[in-house]
């Protein structure tokens, strides 16, 4: 099938760079990316390049290029499929939160919305991609709802996963690893796939181009994303035992990574991962194997959810601990809010969690990140349901500069490994805080030395056990 024109549905962290690239790539081919979102829809075509509503470096050079030329955002969908030859489905899978695997199971009510609509409107010929990342066996469900709704054309499923990451993501689809394209190994699905291969051969060097059937695609997304989250617990799992001991997690870190079998990326330790996918996904990998009855296979994925939850609690309560005892109308800083550098993305960030337990304990939570607004802190804060939002507003405070932010506080959490923290003025930062200062560093990004030159601040890190020292 020649492809012509592309819709995307779902314009969000996935869907808007991964079409910006392909459209970016791909001059021939008219791209339109929809989403019911509009005010999202308006972000995308907003005139200033800055408003995008997603942050990711480089991003906004690429859709300066593509955008009205062949890549356009909408909120027509049923046009844009109309239009579209092949359609990609990026719309959201979040953890339900209701029924039957609920907390556990991907909720499937988007994707499969989205099927329906693809099946209602389209008149020709159509290969439907699902992007978004899906439980093994989704493509089923998708392929059982086009077959019984439309029978006048023809669908075919493919499964293409997303590697990117968020912060790097336009570097990682200029230049990935892989490709994955899963799909029926049937004639028809051979040829849709071969479609969405040239798609990519624009600019990925095809024995970089993985051709495989539907599930293990599925299966393969979901279990990376398993395995790297795997990783950063079984980091994590070792700062404890290095307080304990006085080893060094990052000199542990650099002893194993140098084994090439093991590698030395994911290694980082970190008060817990955060982001829309590891904790989803794994999730749902522990539901599948529960289904199945894997009772053994599910438990030993589930530890590290498990770990990941004790890694972000017990820095919360070393905060406490090492304010003696208590942090009830003490103020505290909070550097960063989003889950990773890079990005305004703040699902599942360690610091909404962290901040939850530190407001229990009625502490001010003063923060400061570069790209996350305070509407989106409240938000994320609000979503917990631990207490009313009027009482959150009480103890949440941020400011647009870092240095007002950090103002009179008792105790700094570094949260998010942004670079500009690093070179702030620690000295004047020392000044305006209480005394004694505190900054707990959960990310093991600032200069141990340079802190230890400016005074009694007690300088708290993931490296060693050295909390309440006075350097
Ligand atoms: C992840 C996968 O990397 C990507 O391939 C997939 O498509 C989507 O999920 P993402 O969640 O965007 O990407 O970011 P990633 O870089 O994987 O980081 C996830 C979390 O792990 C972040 O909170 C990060 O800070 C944390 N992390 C990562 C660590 O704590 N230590 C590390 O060494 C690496
Ligand atoms: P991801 O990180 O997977 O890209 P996002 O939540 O950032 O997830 O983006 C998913 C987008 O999909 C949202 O902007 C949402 O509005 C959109 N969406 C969900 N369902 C539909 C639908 N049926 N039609 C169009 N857009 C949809």
């Amino acid at each position: 099938m020649n492809i012509r024109t592309i819709c995307c549905i779902g314009a969000g962290y996935v869907g808007g760079p991964t079409m910006s690239v392909i459209a970016q790539k791909n001059p021939s081919i008219k791209v339109i990316v929809v989403d019911v979102n509009k005010a999202r829809i308006d972000a995308w075509n907003n005139e200033n390049l800055s408003k995008l509503p997603i942050f990711e470096p480089g991003l906004a050079e690429v859709v300066k290029e593509a955008r009205n030329r062949n890549l356009f955002f909408s909120t027509d969908v049923d046009s844009a499929i109309d239009e579209a030859e092949m359609i990609f489905i990026s719309v959201n899978t979040p953890t339900k939160t209701y029924g039957a695997g609920k907390g556990m199971a991907a909720d499937l009510q988007y994707v499969e919305l989205c099927a329906r609509q693809i099946s209602k409107v389209s008149k020709s010929d159509k290969i439907v991609v699902e992007k978004s990342t899906l439980p093994v066996k989704t493509a089923e469900a998708i392929k059982d709802i086009l077959a019984n709704t439309n029978t006048a054309v023809n669908f075919e499923v493919l499964s293409n996963p997303e590697f990117l990451a968020e912060g790097t993501a336009i570097q990682d689809l200029i230049d990935p690893d892989r490709v994955l394209i899963g799909g029926d190994q049937t004639e028809a699905g051979l040829n849709a796939i071969e479609a969405l291969v040239n798609i990519y051969t624009a600019w990925v060097p095809e024995d970089q181009i993985i051709t495989t059937n539907l599930w293990s695609s599925e299966l393969s997304k979901l279990t990376a994303n398993a395995f790297l989250a795997q990783r950063v617990s079984s980091i994590n799992a070792l700062t404890e035992l290095c307080e304990s001991t006085g080893a060094n997690i990052e000199d542990v870190a650099q002893a194993i990574g140098s084994d090439s079998r093991i590698g030395p990326k994911f290694l980082k330790a970190s008060l817990g991962f955060g982001g829309s996918c590891f904790q989803k996904d794994i999730l749902n990998l522990v539901y599948i194997c529960k289904s199945l009855g894997l009772n053994q296979a599910a438990d030993y994925w589930e530890q590290v959810v498990i770990m990941n939850n004790h890694q972000r609690n017990r820095f919360a309560h070393q905060i406490v601990k090492s304010l003696h005892g208590t942090v009830a109308a003490k103020k505290i800083g909070f550097l960063g809010w989003a889950f990773k550098k890079d990005t305004n993305d703040t699902r599942e960030s360690a610091a909404i969690y962290i901040a939850d337990i530190l407001i229990e304990e009625r502490a001010y939570v003063q923060v400061f990140d570069p790209k996350v607004t305070l509407l989106q802190i409240r938000s994320d804060l609000n979503g917990l349901n631990t207490r009313s939002e009027t009482e959150n507003d009480k103890f949440l405070v941020n400011h647009s500069d870092p240095y007002e932010t950090l103002n009179g506080t008792h105790a700094i959490a570094v949260i998010t490994e942004w670079d500009e923290f690093k070179s702030y003025d620690w000295q004047k930062i020392y000044e305006r805080m209480q005394k004694p200062a505190f900054v707990f560093d959960g990310r093991n990004i600032l200069d141990q030395k340079k802190l230890e030159s400016i005074g009694s601040v007690s300088y708290t890190h993931l490296r060693a056990h050295e909390t309440g020292r006075n350097l």
